[in-house]
This record gives C-alpha cells, sequence and structure tokens, in this order.
C-alpha cells in the first residue's frame, strides 16, 4: 500500500472508530436530568507534561495513551433543581476540599455551556484500590463529563466530549475512547476558541500488538507534589524542558508507525525513553521534582532483567514511583511474577486495552 492509500485507510478507520464511539456515548442521552457513566484509566506511551495554558488546560505537546480494562469509575449526575447546592460524594463520602472544588468548578463550566443553573448531585465510585498509583483523575473527569453533559442535556459528540473531559483533567481527553489514544495539543497561534477547539483526544489505529500492562504499586501513599504544580515547576525552571518537548514530537511520530506495524518492541522502546526524558526533565527542574524511589529503580533493574532475558517487557512512570511494564499479553504472568519480586510487597494488577467512556441506561 503507498502512503497516500495507508493514509486514507488510517483516516477510513478513525472516523468508524470515532462514529462507534459517538453511537455509544449518545444510546443514553435521552434521559437529561440524570446520567451514569463508566469511564477507565489510561497510561501515556508518550507522555502529557507541561501546559500552555493552565485555565483551558491546553497541553504544550501532543500525548499518546492506552486506556485499561481495570478499575473503571462510575458517575451518576442528578440535576436537583431544588437544592441550594452541589452535593458531591466519592465512594460514598461527602467530597471534600481541592477534590470537592475540581468537581463544582467542573460542573459550573458545564452549566454555562448547558444554560442551566440548578445545582447537581454527584456520586462517584472508583473502583481503583485506594493508592493503586494509578491516577484515578483521568477517569474520573472521563466519567464526570460524559454523566454532566446527557444530565445537562448538552447535545455533544465524543470529540468535544474529550475536549470538555479536558477541562477537568487532561488525561481525561484521552479516557473517551479505548485502546490507544492520541491527544492533540492544537493550535498555539490562534484564538482561544480555536485554541480549544483544535485540542481534543481521538483514537490510533494500531496493528496486532496483544499487549498488557503490568503495574507495580510499590508506594500507595499520596504524592508531595501535585502533577500540576511539578508541570507547572518545570516548564518554567527546568533547562531540559524544550529539548524534551521537542524530542517527543519525534517519539510521537515513531510511536504512530511503531503502532501501525503492531511493534510491541519498538512501542515499548519509545515509551520507556519518552518516559525516563520525562523525568529527567523534572530532575533538573530548580528545586527538583523527584517522583522515582529507590523501590522504582529496583524495579526498573527488574525489567532490565527480563529484557537481558529476551522478555519483551518495558518500563513507563508517571507523577509517582509506581511502575507500569508494557509486556506481550501472553508474558503477563512471567512479568508480573518477576516485577512483584522486585516491587517489595507492592501490589501486581495486569491490565489490557480496555474500552472507551459510556453511559449507562438507567437499569444499568
Ligand atoms: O491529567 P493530569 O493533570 O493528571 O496529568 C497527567 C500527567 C501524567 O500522568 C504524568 C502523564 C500523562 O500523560 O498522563
Amino acid at each position: 500500500m503507498g502512503a497516500e492509500q495507508q493514509a486514507t485507510a488510517v483516516r477510513a478507520a478513525t472516523d468508524t472508530t470515532v462514529r462507534a464511539a459517538d453511537t455509544a456515548v449518545r444510546a443514553a442521552t435521552d434521559t437529561a436530568g440524570a446520567a451514569t457513566a463508566v469511564a477507565h484509566p489510561n497510561i501515556a506511551l508518550i507522555k502529557y507534561w507541561g501546559k500552555r495554558d493552565e485555565r483551558l488546560i491546553l497541553p504544550r505537546t501532543d500525548s499518546l495513551s492506552m486506556t485499561l480494562d481495570i478499575f473503571p469509575t462510575t458517575t451518576r449526575v442528578r440535576l436537583a433543581p431544588d437544592a441550594g447546592h452541589d452535593e458531591v460524594t466519592l465512594g460514598g463520602k461527602p467530597a471534600e476540599g481541592d477534590a470537592r472544588q475540581r468537581i463544582i468548578t467542573f460542573l459550573d463550566l458545564v452549566r454555562e455551556l448547558a444554560g442551566v443553573g440548578h445545582p447537581a448531585v454527584v456520586d462517584t465510585e472508583n473502583t481503583v484500590p485506594t493508592g493503586a498509583g494509578l491516577a484515578s483523575s483521568a477517569s474520573g473527569f472521563a466519567a464526570l463529563a460524559l454523566a454532566a453533559a446527557a444530565a445537562y442535556g448538552l447535545d455533544l459528540d465524543v470529540t468535544a466530549l474529550s475536549r470538555l473531559a479536558r477541562r477537568g483533567s487532561g488525561s481525561a481527553s484521552r479516557s473517551l475512547f479505548g485502546d490507544f489514544v492520541v491527544w492533540h495539543a492544537g493550535r498555539a497561534d490562534g484564538t482561544d476558541e480555536e485554541a480549544d477547539l483544535s485540542s481534543y483526544a481521538e483514537p490510533v489505529p494500531a496493528g496486532p500488538l496483544d499487549p498488557a500492562l503490568v503495574v507495580a504499586v510499590v508506594n500507595a501513599g499520596p504524592k508531595d507534589v501535585s502533577s500540576r504544580a511539578a508541570m507547572r515547576r518545570t516548564v518554567d525552571t527546568s533547562p531540559l524542558y524544550e529539548p524534551w518537548a521537542v524530542s517527543s514530537k519525534d517519539d510521537l511520530a515513531d510511536m504512530r508507525l511503531a503502532l501501525g506495524r503492531g511493534d510491541l518492541e519498538a512501542v515499548g522502546e519509545i515509551a520507556e525513553r519518552n518516559a525516563l526524558g520525562m523525568h529527567a526533565t523534572m530532575l533538573a527542574a530548580r528545586p527538583a521534582v523527584r517522583y522515582l524511589s529507590p523501590a522504582t529503580l529496583t524495579v526498573l533493574d527488574s525489567v532490565l532483567r527480563l529484557r537481558r532475558d529476551g522478555v519483551a517487557a518495558y518500563a513507563t512512570m508517571d507523577a509517582g514511583p509506581n511502575v507500569k511494564v508494557l509486556c506481550r499479553s501472553a508474558d503477563a504472568d512471567r512479568v508480573a511474577d518477576v516485577v512483584r519480586g522486585a516491587a517489595q510487597g507492592g501490589a501486581i494488577h495486569i491490565a489490557r486495552p480496555g474500552p472507551g467512556a459510556r453511559l449507562l441506561n438507567e437499569d444499568g
């Protein structure tokens, strides 16, 4: 197939996937007033690190992720016209502090878009074990965007929903879709509206990879520095930030090709170098942000050992010390055993590619 034909085939495949996702998210929007949505976390293989606009949550670079099939978040939003204020519960308990404020700020945005001022009752259930080291903000804001848009009667397609989810948490824009997903940084040279419209996520076609992601939780505690604060400090002070942002563009182009040919080794190598580069930018920030711990490095050593023994295994880390190891699905149990030995008692979870966000009808 020539390059042009290949590009046309890729566009057609992407259009079909976006249409299917559209149908799924529109299926239950006829019950305005209350809606329940479910979304899964995603792990970036090409990282989002650094914003160019904090209010609109516009990233400096494109990123690419895999949506997981474990730990969904389910969120129900019900309009409460007679209530005096929003009522937000997380796992059955009233939300507090920053978590509550972020949800209310997000609801304010939905209310403004919908032209409906009613308060809402929001119930969120995360299935991520507490401190599993998998951020629940991606699945959380993807589920909230979908449920709130439906409850407030906003008729948005899945692309617009991914833009909306982005406003809650950048990485949430990617959890609207299943499997492999790219989030476009968008145009930096136009108006705010143009920038907002151009920054959304969409599926990325992949060849037959059959991947698994082994999650090694080496520290289940909360992080010292939020990803929001760490990104800001890195962009503002790290001399390594710009070089990483430039090389991340090449990583993304290489990653698309590797995914397209279903080349797991290349996908893993690119993901690992991109993640280590991101952590290097943080280590060079002033003062340094260091999420990686001695236990992280022990797990990284075990991944190197696996590779030396001929197993395709590659590591990526986010804003925390936990390690996610990409491997072939058939090798997942072996990789989990080796990584468990290195993770010093930490929990191990095995994930595979998961589905995009969807609305549930009222009977579930
Ligand atoms: O979406 P946030 O603000 O939680 O930031 C996520 C940042 C990383 O997880 C480190 C990278 C990524 O692309 O998910």
